[in-house]
């Protein structure tokens, strides 16, 4: 079924919460499983990659358990899991998939993981060439692809490993083999990225060391430790709140305040942008819960102009393209959005369909090597098109906002997938005034 996302008659107006940040969830639960004791775990995501984490975890030996104000996960202790009877399904989840390999790979059992359409097509030669290095063998399809199997090493060695690509799922694969290691695990990563695992880690009682080197970072991890039960609370997700920040922007007369957004400087790239844009959007009572820096944020609509995003800026910003193209297509003057090639490997190939999305609502793209440049509307954009989500959970939403925004009417083939991430986005947004209907 088709949903068709208009021009609402007024402002969005009122004051939401997104639903708790992907990348947390995913480890809180994974480490939860890795500890000795009971790990209490408050605002997780219950989106459908974050609950294929949990059923993993479940299928490994850890019992997760939601209950009614928490999720409670009992842990196995390092290297306690015990081999899955069944083939472990990712469903859409990149980060479940490289995050769990890494677990895999330094535990002495056979493992075979798979997962949908898009995961399937998607690179994990980029975690079993790290991950083999331990001692785990890896057998997967042509080109890196799952199903996959895994024989996790009986006595895994450390690692130490330079990151080709800024990437935190592939570091953390990495950390999280190096848990049931002996001795020190090291990785390099050329620039910085979210830091999530080694905070956790941390968290959780394990030992890490973050040192600066250049534009990234030298991580290193003592293997073997004691993981200690810790209780975690899961701030917003920045990537989530990315959408309805955009979507107020863009639509006339509007005002949301968006509580308890992660700030984490490592994800934030979009807020940065959106400022230079000239977007009005105030960061109020910043603060720490749960060891996450953590703010409320108050926007309004603006009118933005097109601005150059270098490439140095895309690690803290790699999930926000689709939707700062979305505002880019508002914004008087071009947008250049600089060194996007990890978006081709995405849910989907991110950087084509983003081009497409806006192309087929009338607005001026070109994809220029791994540059994306966006001429803007200086106003509303022309509508009228069908998106193609191509699976992606981000496509989908960004279409659902570019429609708010656009002189006629946008479509999007296949909303589905927002509950990957975004469960309950549509009857958020109707709630603060947008217009979405099926089709
Ligand atoms: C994530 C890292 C990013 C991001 C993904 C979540 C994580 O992927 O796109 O949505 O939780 O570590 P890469 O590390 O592949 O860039």
């Amino acid at each position: 079924m088709q949903t068709i996302s208009r021009r609402p008659r007024g402002g969005l107006q009122g004051r939401l919460r997104v639903p708790g940040d992907k990348s947390i969830s995913h480890r809180a639960l994974m480490f939860g499983a890795l500890a000795i004791g009971e790990t209490r775990i408050t605002g997780l995501l219950e989106g459908e990659d974050v609950l294929r984490t949990a059923a993993a975890m479940r299928a490994l030996g850890a019992e997760v358990v939601r209950g009614p104000a928490d999720w409670r996960v009992a842990g196995r202790g390092i290297g306690g899991l015990c081999e899955p009877e069944d083939v472990l399904d990712m469903g859409n989840s990149g980060t479940a998939a490289r995050l769990l390999a890494g677990v895999l790979a330094s535990h002495d059992l056979f493992a075979v993981m798979t997962g949908d359409a898009s995961l399937r097509r998607r690179p994990m030669r980029r975690v079993i060439e790290p991950l083999a290095a331990c001692g785990a063998r890896f057998t997967a399809r042509a080109g890196g692809r799952l199903p996959m199997a895994i024989e996790g090493a009986r006595d895994a060695l450390p690692l130490s490993y330079r990151l080709p690509v800024a990437s935190a799922q592939v570091k953390s694969a990495v950390l999280l083999a190096g848990l049931n290691a002996p001795g020190l695990t090291r990785v390099e990563e050329p620039h910085a990225t979210r830091d999530h695992s080694e905070n956790l880690l941390r968290h959780f009682g394990a030992e890490v060391t973050v040192e600066p080197a250049g534009a990234g970072r030298v991580i290193t991890l003592m293997g073997q430790p004691e993981l200690r039960a810790a209780d975690v609370q899961v701030p917003g997700d920045p990537s989530s709140a990315a959408f309805p920040i955009v979507a107020a922007l863009l639509v006339e007369g509007s005002e949301l305040r968006i509580d308890t957004v992660g700030m984490n400087e490592l994800r934030t790239g979009l807020f940065a942008t959106l400022a230079e844009m000239g977007a009005e959007l105030r960061v109020e009572d910043r603060r720490v819960e749960g060891g996450e820096p953590v703010a409320d944020l108050l926007v309004r609509a603006s009118s933005l102009r097109g601005v150059d995003v270098p490439a140095e800026r895309v690690p803290s910003m790699i999930d926000e393209y689709p939707i700062l193209a979305v505002a880019a297509a508002a914004a008087r003057g071009t947008t250049r959005m600089r060194g996007l090639h990890e978006l081709r490997v995405k849910e989907s190939d991110r950087l084509a369909a983003t081009a497409a999305l806006l192309a087929a609502n009338g607005v001026g793209v070109a994809i220029e090597r791994d540059d994306l440049v966006v001429h803007g509307t200086g106003g509303r954009p022309p509508g009228g098109g069908l998106v193609a989500t191509h699976m992606d959970h981000r496509l989908a939403m960004a279409g659902l906002v570019l429609g708010l925004a656009c002189a006629e009417p946008v479509r999007v083939d296949d909303v589905s997938f927002i509950d990957t991430s975004f469960p309950g986005f549509a009857a958020l947004m109707t709630g603060v005034g947008a217009d979405f209907s099926g089709e």
